[in-house]
């Protein structure tokens, strides 16, 4: 046998398929030397002692005490790492008017590399200390910049995408904040790609770059075209803001006579490998398309509070088996806890099934569908997050990697109350996703590696 680099033993709680929690209690997780999950084993089964005492005997095992449970790492799939200085301020205004009047001026600053790393590398700690050990980023404009936020989830450990943002629209985006024209956003969308690849350049990378037009109101058609050119001969993910508010909406049909999701398809931005951000005002059309061909949406319910005028159609898309997952939207969300983003869901989603307008009788006040449950929000932040970047994350299969929180419901800040003869382990988990906070994830590892904690 040979020698493990780390295994577990404990309960853990996942949910592999939407809504199916599984509880693997008292479990052996084994580990490979590339950060892989090689077995889960029940404790009766033939090879857990045996494989348990290799890996004490390898001073690689990690035994959780009463009270701790593993999670699987949470998936953030929509934020912008640039925004981190303006989290939980500046949410006065409608998105279009927050955009010129705040976010523009305070991206414009990451033209300077040393304050991009000072902020990247704050939020990139506090990211992985609030359990979300895969990220899917916008960063900014300027491929430097955007660079350093990789270089820095990959000395850190987090699994990221990052995305050097493309906006040439002079009608549209300031003159001290823009690509200089459509033909540079590309071919500095190009040398970005490259130069990431470059940077985590084995079988499996970490970090990945991802294709970014910040959405089509921002671009040129151009920079669309260009850039959907650059996904298919790449093959590299996707993201962008698809129909999150009235006006980007109403912009997009006056300028394509068509839909938001229509048009980035009709771009070539469209792939299994894409990720909406918000997508709240598609209609069945849409997410027919969508899902042909296999592109995702970031359900960003907090944010959507403040800038959508809507809330996401999230059963709707979860009864057609849409690539669905959670994003914070940092800083039109304020939060960057994805326990917190479960939440947030679970709130927009009972707020969009039972209506909120006291003044209707009740049968006219909500939206036809049941409320989503806490375990397809959990699901959500992680394996539906996972499946929708086509990453091997989100759950303790075997041949998953091993990104994990372990979750101390004992921790002296704790929200998070148990019961030992009243609650089950299926109340634990209820508890953890309704009550867990950055003081509960005692450590945290991303493919093996520990990143928060010792
Ligand atoms: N649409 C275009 N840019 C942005 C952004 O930074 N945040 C949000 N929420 N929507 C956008
Ligand atoms: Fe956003």
């Amino acid at each position: 046998m040979t020698a493990q680099t780390l295994a577990l033993t404990g309960t853990a709680f996942h949910t592999p398929e939407r809504g199916r929690l599984e509880v693997l209690e008292e479990h052996l997780f084994c580990v490979d030397a590339q950060g892989r999950i090689d077995a889960v084993l029940p404790p009766n089964h033939p090879q857990y002692g045996a494989r348990k005492e290799a890996a004490r005997q390898a001073g690689a095992l990690v035994e959780l005490s009463d009270g701790q449970f593993l999670l699987p790492g949470l998936v953030d799939l929509h934020i912008h790492a640039p925004q981190w200085p303006q989290m939980g301020k500046a949410l006065d205004v409608p998105l279009e008017v927050w955009l010129q009047k705040y976010t523009f001026p305070l991206e414009a600053r990451y033209v300077d590399v040393g304050y991009a790393r000072e902020v990247y590398a704050d939020l990139v700690d506090n990211l992985l200390a609030n359990g979300t050990t895969t990220a899917l980023y916008f960063a900014t404009v300027h491929v430097e910049a955007s660079l350093a936020l990789a270089e820095i989830c990959l000395e850190k450990g987090q699994r990221a995408l990052v995305g050097k943002v493309v906006m040439d629209d002079p009608e549209q985006c300031p003159p001290f904040y823009r690509d200089a024209d459509a033909i540079l956003a590309v071919s500095d969308t190009r040398r970005f790609i490259e130069a990431v690849r470059a940077l985590d350049g084995g079988e499996r990378p970490l970090v990945l770059p991802v294709i970014t037009p910040r959405f089509i109101p921002s671009c040129t058609d151009e920079a669309l075209s260009g850039l959907g050119e650059l996904a298919r001969d790449y093959g590299c993910h996707v993201q962008t803001h698809c129909a999150e508010s009235d006006w980007a909406k109403a912009f997009v049909e006056q300028r394509f006579g068509r839909t938001d999701a229509a048009s980035l398809d009709g771009f070539g931005l469209l792939t299994r490998h894409t990720i909406l951000a918000h997508s709240n005002f598609i209609d069945g059309e849409d997410m027919d398309l969508i899902e042909r061909q296999g592109a995702g949406v970031a359900h960003c319910p907090l944010s959507n509070f403040y800038f959508a005028n809507a809330v996401f159609p999230l059963r709707e898309a979860l009864d057609r088996h849409m690539h669905v997952g959670l994003g914070t939207d940092i800083s039109g969300g304020y939060s960057p806890s994805l326990f917190d983003g479960c939440r947030h869901a679970l709130s927009a989603s009972r707020t969009l099934q039972s209506g909120v307008h006291a003044g209707l009788p009740a049968h006219e006040r909500g939206a036809s569908g049941e409320p989503i449950t806490h375990l397809e929000a959990f699901w959500l932040a992680t394996a539906g997050g996972a499946e929708a970047l086509d990453l091997p994350t989100g759950s303790f299969r075997v041949g998953h990697d091993f990104d994990a929180l372990l979750i101390d419901t004992r921790a002296s800040a704790s929200n998070v109350h148990v019961g030992k003869a009243e609650d089950t382990l299926e109340d634990v988990f209820q508890k953890i996703v309704l009550n867990a906070a950055r003081a509960n994830i005692a450590k945290v590892w991303v493919r093996g590696r520990t990143v928060v904690g010792r």
